[in-house]
Parts: structure tokens; sequence; C-alpha cells
């Protein structure tokens, strides 16, 4: 995509998120794990994450709460709507979509409505799809959800896996605007399905690779080869951020904050030392919430908004790496 500025802008008129109660810490692991906190701090960064109660809450309630926070902050009712996006790998059902039934308990119907399954960059697809649409003239109020029941797709057995993800969902709203300088810069979306295996939630026996046949993989629980996919997220991680910084023309100093993924705080650090940003731009929470897949940049966003630090004329920049294989960046002016 060309960076040149757009004939309408696009205003993020509101954002939201849920987090469950239910906190689920290191210490918990290691009493049925052989793990410890100082490893997984060591690892990841990560001290506790937040667990959906199944009997009452799933990807469907958190998204539906996050979108609800969300049209409150933009002062909108759900009949205000025109589209509603959901970026998720765990779906109640494949049908109908998340955002159908979103759509209709926040009071959306007839605005359109589907799913992206992008993994991890589920968030960010919707939103760079959002905007495209909006700039393009086809919708003119938008709602994005990222929405993550990981905790309903991880063997807890599995301590290389379980300690990574937590559940969430973080929303925003995208609205025309006449102010052709507002939105977004500069994105972009990539997938390698080649390296599909280092992520992957089989549902049937025929969906394991030949080279995980001997390996104990539940089906239904997602298999994951974490140094692989540490391989490709520091190297990924570090180009998409440097492309979207250069497209941009930003620099350490002129680039506002910087929302990349919580996958893993390496991960992120490496990409932050690489390119020489300092670290109170490069966003963190994943201490708190672990990796929650799509739910992680609308997350951060939200909190960054709340907090007053998405600054005007500033423009920030969200980056996203995760199975598929797939990546993502989007940079925004507000
Ligand atoms: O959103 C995208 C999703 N995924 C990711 O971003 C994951 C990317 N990968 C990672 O974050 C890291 O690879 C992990 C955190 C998953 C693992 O860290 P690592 O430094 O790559 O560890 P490793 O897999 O190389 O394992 C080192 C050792 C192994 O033991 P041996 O074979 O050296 O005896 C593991 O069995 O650590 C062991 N290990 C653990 N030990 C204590 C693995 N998990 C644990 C654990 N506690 N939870």
């Amino acid at each position: 995509m060309s960076s040149d500025l757009p004939a309408c802008g696009v205003r993020i008129c509101g954002t939201g998120s849920y987090v469950p109660e239910r906190r689920m810490t290191n210490e918990d692991f290691a009493r049925t794990l052989d793990t410890s906190d100082e490893w997984i701090v060591q690892r990841t960064g990560i001290r506790e994450r937040r667990i959906c109660d199944p009997s009452r809450e799933g990807t469907f309630e958190m998204a539906r709460t996050a979108l609800e926070r969300a049209l409150d902050s933009a002062r909108m009712k759900g009949s205000d709507l025109d589209l509603i996006i959901v970026g998720t790998v765990t779906g109640e059902m494949t049908c109908p979509s998340v955002a159908a039934r979103v759509g209709a308990a926040v009071g959306a119907v007839p605005a359109a409505a589907f799913d992206v399954s992008a993994a991890c960059c589920g968030f960010m697809y919707g939103l760079n799809i959002a905007q495209g649409l909006i700039r393009a003239g086809m919708f003119r109020t938008i709602a994005v959800i990222g929405a993550e029941n990981m905790s309903s797709i991880v063997d807890y057995d599995d301590r290389s896996v379980s300690i990574l993800f937590g559940d969430a969902a973080g929303a925003a709203i995208l609205q025309r605007d006449r102010d052709p300088r507002i939105g977004c810069l500069y994105q972009s979306m990539g997938a390698d399905g080649s390296g599909w295996h280092s992520l992957y939630l089989p549902r049937k026996p025929r969906d394991v690779p030949p080279f995980d046949a001997d390996n104990p993989i539940r089906l239904g629980n997602i298999r994951m080869n974490g140094k692989e996919v540490f391989r490709f997220a520091v190297t990924k991680f570090r180009e998409v951020l440097e492309e979207a910084m250069k497209r941009t023309d930003l620099t350490a100093d002129s680039v506002g904050q910087i929302i990349c993924h919580q996958s893993n705080l390496r991960i992120i650090d490496a990409a932050r030392e690489r390119l020489g940003l300092p670290q109170e731009k490069v966003y963190i929470n994943i201490d708190k919430y672990g990796n929650t897949s799509a739910g992680s940049v609308g997350l951060c966003l939200d909190e960054l908004w709340r907090a007053g630090k998405i600054e005007r004329e500033r423009p920030f920049v969200m980056v996203a790496f995760g199975g598929g294989l797939t990546w993502a960046s989007s940079v925004w002016r507000v």
C-alpha cells in the first residue's frame, strides 16, 4: 500500500477491552507441573494471566463486553455500527460467527458481521481490512474486536505451551472522518503457510503431520514448536516494524507508542534493541495477561487509549505475528 494521503480519514472513536477476573499465577502452574516462577519469568516475562470461568464466559462474552465498553467510550450505540469484524481462532462455533452473535447482542442488526482467522494477527488483520473498507467508501462505522479464549484450547499438562497463554478481548471503533490526515498511514499483512506446523490446532487425526505423529498430541489443543516460532518471530517482528517505520519516515524520536503483540518479552525486547527504540515507547503488559493471541493488540491499545498515551499528531505503530504463519503492521495518526 502506498502511504499517499487518502481522500477521507479514519477516526478511532473509542476502545474497550475485557479480561476475566480469574488469575492464574506462575505458582499455580508450579503446583501441578515441573516448572517454576523463575523459569517462566526469565523465558517469557509472564507473571500471571487471566483465565475464563467456562461456566459463564468464553470468546463470545468477552468480545461482547469489550465491544460494549468501546461503544460507551465512543458514546455510540450498537445501531450505529455498519460492520463488525472479530479476529479469533477460539470462536465457540464455526457457524455462526462470533461477530454475528455479538452484533445481535449489542443491537447492531442488520450490520454485516464476520470472523477473521489469523491467530495472533486476528485483530490487526481486522483493523487493516476495516480501515481499507472505510476508505473505499463501503462502510462508515466499523467495530473491530480481537477475542481469544486460549484456555479452552491449551493442554494444561504441556508445560511448554500452557504457561504462555491467557484469555482476553480488545475492541476499537473506527469511523469515516472528513480529515484525510488522520487514520492509517501504512499497513502491511502477510502469511507463509509453509510454516503452519510450527503452531497449529488439530481437530482430527489426519490434521497431525507425520513428523508429529509419535508425539503426545491432544486433538482440540494447540500444538506449538516454541523454538521454531521464536526464531520466526524475532526476525519477523524486527523486519515488519522496521519496514513500517521506514515507509512512514518515523524514527525512534518521532514515533509515538509501539504496540507489539504480547508473545514473549524476549521476542519484543530483541526487536526493540535491534531498532534502538526506547523502552518507554514499547508497551508491555504480558507480565499481567500472558499471550492472549488475537486479544493482545486490542487490549494494549485500550489500556494506552484510556491512559491518554496515544498522542494526537504523533503516529503510533502496531505489529503482530502468529500462527499461519501470519504477520501484520499498522501505523496510525489520531
Ligand atoms: O503468539 C505466538 C505464539 N507463540 C510464541 O510466541 C512462542 C515463541 N516461543 C517461546 O516463547 C519460547 O520458545 C518458549 C517460552 C515456549 C520456550 O522457551 P525456550 O527458551 O525456547 O525453551 P526451550 O523450548 O528451548 O526449552 C528449554 C528447556 C527444555 O528442557 P531441556 O530439553 O533443555 O531439558 C524444555 O523442556 O526448558 C524446558 N521447558 C521448561 N522448563 C520449565 C519448557 N517449558 C518449560 C517450563 N518450565 N514451563
